[in-house]
């Protein structure tokens, strides 16, 4: 029998991309600290990387992402003040964002080349072990998270492991599309993954989500794949290019997935959230039932 493969101990947070989708919104601050209800989008991905195990989080950072680096340092003013009010809950609450036993680095993306590229500049943090990829961007909620979930996934099968959804034909250009065969309940063992196609070009409906396991042997594809679609250095073509060497495995994964870089995901992800959050839930959800739709759109 073979070794289990090794822990997933880091994880990848590219938070270098422009974010035009939600300008102005965007124009200072990075659109990963755009707030879900109390909490922006970063801090909900690397919550999830925590309960899947991993400790070591790497931000692939670009321009405006100080705010990034503040939120997950840590705050003395802040602390120093809620500790004299004795406001002992919300000082808590602060320092939590951060467990002790996390550690937080940082890269630089000179340039927005694409995600590939982003991924790829962590290559030297990451080194010779797997690690896994997540797009704060897409907001993924589910019991266990959906990076736990996969990392089971990935020590079950010792291959790379993206996270799928199926969609409809008309959306298959907004993702990347895998294709393979059946190998299990939630597995597919891929043959195949191209980057936007067109519906008529699509393999399937199987759209990759923002969660990614990866060996490290994906940074050898990335150093020598050329540039896809849009003139970006694309992690897609990356593991298709890996697919030639090793076995990569699609999971459909157990939960919701919002694309809050697009305005009508992150506003889905905002009312769902707000009415299942333990504080403002309740009258949250009070306060919806009683809105009428005219009165919603004036
Ligand atoms: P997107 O495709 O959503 O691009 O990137 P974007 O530039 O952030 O947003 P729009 O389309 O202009 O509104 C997916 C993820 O990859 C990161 C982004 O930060 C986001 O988390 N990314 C993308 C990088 O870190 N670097 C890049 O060069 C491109």
């Amino acid at each position: 029998m073979l070794p289990p493969p090794p822990p997933v101990r880091k994880a990848v947070f590219p938070v270098a991309g422009l974010g035009t989708r939600f300008l102005p919104a965007t124009k200072a601050i990075p659109k990963e600290m755009l707030p879900i209800v109390d909490k922006p989008l970063i801090q909900y991905a690397v919550e999830e990387a925590y309960e899947a195990g991993v400790r070591e989080m790497i931000f692939v950072t670009g321009r405006t992402k100080r705010s990034i680096e503040d939120h997950f340092d840590t705050a003395y003013e802040l602390e120093a003040e809620l500790t004299a009010a004795r406001k002992s809950d919300l000082l808590a609450l602060v320092e939590s964002i951060k467990p002790a036993d996390m550690t937080c680095v940082y890269v630089r993306q000179a340039k927005a080349l694409g995600l590939g590229h982003a991924v790829g500049c962590a290559r030297t943090l990451v080194g010779n072990e797997p690690f896994a990829v997540l797009l704060a961007d897409d907001l993924m909620v589910g019991r266990p998270g959906i990076l736990t979930q996969m990392v089971r996934e990935f020590a079950r099968l010792g291959g790379s492991v993206l996270a799928v959804q199926d969609v409809p034909l008309e959306d298959v250009r907004r993702y990347g599309i895998v294709s393979g065969r059946s190998h299990g309940e939630r597995t597919v063992a891929l043959d195949g993954i191209v980057e936007k196609p067109t519906p008529d070009r699509a393999p399937s409906r199987l759209a990759v989500a923002g969660r990614y396991v990866l060996t490290p042997g994906i940074f050898d594809e990335i150093a020598s794949v050329p540039r896809g679609s849009g003139g970006e250095i694309q992690l897609t073509d990356a593991i298709a290019q890996l697919l030639g060497r090793e076995s990569v495995y699609a999971y459909r994964y157990q939960g919701r997935r919002y694309d809050c870089g697009s305005k009508l995901g992150f506003l889905q992800a905002t009312v769902d959230l707000a009415r299942e959050h333990p504080d403002v839930g309740p009258a949250f959800s009070d306060w919806l039932d009683t809105v009428q739709p005219s009165e919603v759109s004036q």
